[in-house]
């Protein structure tokens, strides 16, 4: 039986800055995260935008492009990382504003008999989800399941992650008719814990605060979007991790050949754009029997000719949207997969029947490693996406609105025109539904 992705929808912010603005502001040489890091945007979420709107329309766009019936749904499963209540799944807030979408088309509460969760393990949370509907789908043939995966990448100011920073969401229904891609059952796993990066609750004694209410404790925990993280080690965990999956991977499905060689694009997650290119050098050489231990062979097998092509063929294609909205956290992996496949759309490539190998990571630390075929009618999914369009028609804003909008110091959104879900309001006035968000969906 074959399973793997049947449709496959994302959604991306209206806005975004300019990474050679922030370059200016900073003083950083923009050379550096341009021809670096391969960054040129990063998308930003007004302030009426969140983890659950971004999802939502993903998912609505997934039930709008492709004919699907709520009813054929048995479980949604959303991967965030930047989830709006600690106990409250973000995926139910999503859900219930598609659901109040999608009841004039096929009424009240269609969603009332699925199954709905989030799950979280930094950016491969949305991997994670995938890998149980997958699974899901694998025991009930008859049933199909959504992933979704939403996020924005938050930075201090100032630090070494403000320009990978990002915003976006995707959609995938996953079924035993999987019309894009289908997936195999091996999966690689390298899993170590570990303080890469982390978003802790941190504490404040009370008497630090104005007017703290006299009920609270006198340290009070506060929960901060934005990760403490360590840039170099991150970047060494994941290298590490993904070698650890790979090898997995290979033993699990009992390879002793070149498989990177087999595969026609390499999808890794990319926190930045150039991420991939820039930490597969080790699994580049084992696999072509070239030595890769010191620093100095590292080097040179980055410089070598037979790297550059190979990267310029399997990997380049992912990086174009990467380069274009940032981090994307758990949705990062899908975007750069959307990327390859609208490139190959684009070219007029023939696809069908060919390979694809996948390199998710999560700081904390998770790796998977697995592979993927390109289904027959892969080109009837991806003609829907016109995704370099879309990203072609957003709004620029300028570093003085970004500060505003990073620092929650404005009051109104920066976009005068409304469209699709927004976050009206959150309940401050009635004590027992304090904190409570309602959402509205502008034509
Ligand atoms: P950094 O210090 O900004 O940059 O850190 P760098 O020094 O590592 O690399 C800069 C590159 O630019 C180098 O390229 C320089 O040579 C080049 P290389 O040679 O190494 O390939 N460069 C120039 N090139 C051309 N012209 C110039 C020039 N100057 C320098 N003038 C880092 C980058 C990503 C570490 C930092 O931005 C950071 O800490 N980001 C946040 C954490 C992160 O993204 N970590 C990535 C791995 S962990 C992960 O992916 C998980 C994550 O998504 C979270 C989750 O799982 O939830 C983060």
């Amino acid at each position: 039986m074959k399973v793997g992705i049947e449709a496959a929808t994302f959604f991306i912010p209206d806005l975004f800055l300019e990474i050679s603005e922030l370059a200016e502001h900073r003083g950083i040489d923009n050379n550096k995260l341009l021809l670096g890091l391969g960054l040129q945007k990063m998308a930003i979420i007004d302030t009426n935008e969140d983890t659950a709107t971004l999802a939502a329309e993903a998912l609505l766009r997934l039930f709008t492009d492709y004919e699907i019936h709520p009813k054929e749904i048995a479980r949604i499963y959303l991967g965030t990382e930047s989830a709006l209540d600690a106990a409250k799944p973000t995926a139910t807030f999503a859900v219930q504003m598609v659901e109040t979408q999608l009841a004039t088309q096929f009424g009240e509460r269609c969603f009332k008999n699925c199954d709905v969760l989030d799950m979280t393990f930094a950016c491969i949370g949305g991997i994670d989800a995938l890998h149980n509907a997958l699974d899901f789908v694998r025991i009930n043939p008859n049933k199909k399941a959504i992933v979704l995966a939403a996020d924005y990448a938050k930075y201090e100011l100032n630090s070494g992650g403000e320009y990978t920073q990002g915003a976006g969401a995707i959609a995938l229904l996953i079924s035993a008719t999987p019309n894009l891609i289908e997936i195999e059952n091996y999966f690689g796993v390298g899993m170590s814990s570990v303080y890469d990066f982390f978003k802790p609750r941190r504490h404040i004694d009370k008497d630090k605060l104005i007017n703290a209410p006299e009920n609270y404790p006198e340290q009070i925990e506060i929960f901060s979007d934005e990760p403490i993280f360590d840039g170099q080690y991150s970047n060494e965990c994941y290298k590490q991790r993904i070698q650890e999956a790979f090898y997995n991977f290979k033993s699990e499905k009992l390879i002793h050949t070149n498989v990177i060689s087999s595969w026609e694009y390499i999808i890794f997650h990319l926190p930045y754009a150039f991420h991939g290119k820039r930490i597969f050098a080790e699994i580049f050489a084992s696999e072509n029997n070239i030595p890769c231990s010191t620093k100095d062979e590292v080097k040179a097998v980055l410089l070598s000719d037979d790297y550059k092509q190979f990267i310029n063929i399997k990997i380049e294609p992912s990086q174009r949207a990467s380069s274009e909205v940032g981090n994307l956290y758990t949705a990062s992996i899908f975007m750069a997969l959307f990327s390859t496949l609208q490139t190959a759309f684009l070219e007029n490539k023939e696809l069908t029947g060919k390979k694809i190998g996948f390199f998710a990571y999560g700081s904390g630390s998770k790796a998977k490693v697995f592979e993927a075929t390109l289904h027959t009618n892969w080109k009837s999914v991806v003609k829907n996406w016109n995704l370099f369009e879309a990203l072609n028609q957003r709004t620029a804003i300028n570093f003085q609105t970004y500060i505003q909008l990073h620092k929650k110091a404005l009051k109104k959104p920066v976009n005068t025109i409304q469209k699709g879900f927004k976050l009206e309001k959150i309940e401050t006035d009635i004590q027992e539904l304090n904190g409570a968000r309602y959402y509205k969906y502008h034509v």
